[in-house]
């Protein structure tokens, strides 16, 4: 359902400037942006005024693990969007390590028919690659819903994996659309686990999944992209020498994402953060913290993401190496990325930039990820003068823990609003989870993607 809604004296975060002013939203689709302002409300629509916030286009986070079906426990569509929504997020792209996983037409069906009922923002789904499943892949090609194929390329959470040269040959031979690539070379990591077996401190984790597991698969993934002129997208990158390999292969084929915890956290933060902190790939060293960041800055990496992987805190606290990799982050990507800028890491526009436009451009979301008449009316306001402190019971996750617990962030949203219509609000002295404010789903939709 699409709404109507007025915008008066926001700080605008435009395409090429930012002004004060108001931006009108009829029938869903932002309809006039008028700096310096002067738009007079109309009794069919809502009107918020936002002196004091930031207007930013919706934020877009095109890597994340909802766990429905199968995982309720962790979370599901409705828990992990509305957590999008409290965090500014408008639309997600969810991966398919589900159980059953997502790997076919009626798999990717179930998940559709899951998120018209549960989800209070716009969402897309990628099909999992098997060593089978090519008749599944190539049956959701060019789907409304369905973003590009996964193919973890080394083993993380759940059971998808595909390593082997002639099934990959397979599949980047005979599909279309984009690929997305968990990029850690599964053979490195077979021929490595018995020395690495032993460890149990978390530092073991960079080094056993080193740098160098990386970059064999992101190079493997590049040149089946290359020979088959097909679309490839490398997730969660974290290491330096991956960045600068892949700053000379950058143009129209080859795009990548960092996450904001390989763009927060290094080795030395590992020793507090412990399991919270463990992921695939792993959060590394200062010096690839550095490059990740500069190769934002140079535009090498396209968007910056959450990856959000939800587990139990019982599940975490097993212990290294027995605790599953994976932590959230939905509600707290924009607010962290926002306050990057209030410390002078990058700029607001910089954010918007990496965080909505990006991935809109990387999928080919028309008419996503930035403030111009004719696009959805997707926007988020962002209040960049009220710095609070997380803790883990602010979160909407089901898992109810943050890796940032005990951090002190601004640009909490204030407003979250998904086609004109407000999802979720939080007023800047209230309770930091705020209140979420539509119905499951009555807002959000299937989105589109144009194959690029
Ligand atoms: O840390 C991770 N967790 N990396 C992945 O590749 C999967 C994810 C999950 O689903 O838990
Ligand atoms: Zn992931």
């Amino acid at each position: 359902m699409s709404g109507n809604i007025l915008v008066q004296n926001a700080t605008m975060i435009l395409p090429s400037s930012e002004a004060i002013g108001d931006l009108r939203v009829r029938a869903g689709i932002i309809d006039k942006i008028a700096p310096g302002g002067g738009l007079e409300p109309s009794s069919d629509e809502t009107v918020i005024d936002a002196s004091g916030l930031h207007l930013l286009p919706g934020a877009i986070d095109p890597h994340v693990h909802f766990r429905d079906p199968g995982q309720p426990e962790k979370e599901d569509l409705e828990s992990g969007s509305r957590a999008a929504a409290s965090g500014g997020i408008t639309s997600f792209l969810d991966m398919p390590n589900n159980i059953p996983n997502a790997i076919d037409r009626p798999t990717i069906q179930a998940k559709l028919d899951l998120a018209a009922r549960k989800c209070v923002t716009h969402h897309g789904f990628f099909v999992g690659a098997t060593r089978g499943n090519l008749a599944g892949l190539k049956s959701v090609e060019g789907m409304d819903g369905v973003c590009g194929i996964k193919i973890f390329m080394g083993s993380s959470t759940g059971d998808l994996l595909v390593h082997e040269q002639s099934d990959l040959e397979n599949i980047f031979s005979n599909t279309g659309g984009i690929i997305a690539v968990h990029a850690e070379d599964e053979q490195r990591l077979q021929d490595r686990f018995e020395h690495y077996k032993h460890r149990t401190d978390i530092a073991a984790h960079a080094e056993y999944r080193d740098s160098e597991t990386a970059m064999i698969a992101t190079k493997r993934a590049v040149s089946f992209a290359e020979d088959h002129d097909h679309r490839l997208h490398i997730v969660h990158l974290t290491s330096a020498e991956e960045a600068d390999w892949l700053a000379t292969k950058k143009g129209r084929l080859i795009t990548t994402e960092v996450c904001v915890q390989h763009l927060t956290f290094d080795d030395k933060d590992m020793e507090t953060l412990g399991t919270r902190g463990l992921v695939n790939p792993p959060i590394r060293y200062e010096e690839d913290k550095e490059t990740l960041w500069r190769r934002l800055h140079d535009g090498t990496i396209d968007c910056v993401v959450t990856d959000h992987a939800p587990h139990t805190l019982e599940s975490k606290s097993a212990g290294y190496p027995k605790s599953p990799a994976g932590m959230p982050g939905v509600e707290t990507s924009l607010p962290l990325m926002l306050t990057h800028a209030a410390k002078g890491r990058c700029s607001v526009r910089d954010v918007v930039r990496w965080m909505s436009e990006g991935p809109a451009g990387v999928y080919g979301m028309d008419k996503k990820g930035s403030l111009i008449e004719g696009h959805d009316g997707d926007l988020v306001l962002v209040d960049l003068e009220n710095w609070r402190t997380v803790t883990d019971s602010d979160t909407w996750t089901r898992v109810g823990w943050t890796p940032y617990h005990g951090m002190e962030m601004t640009g909490w949203p204030s407003f979250t609003i998904v086609d004109g219509r407000i999802v979720h609000t939080r007023e800047s002295g209230g309770n930091l989870k705020g209140r979420s404010v539509s119905a499951s789903g009555s807002t959000g939709r299937a989105l589109k993607f144009r194959v690029i």
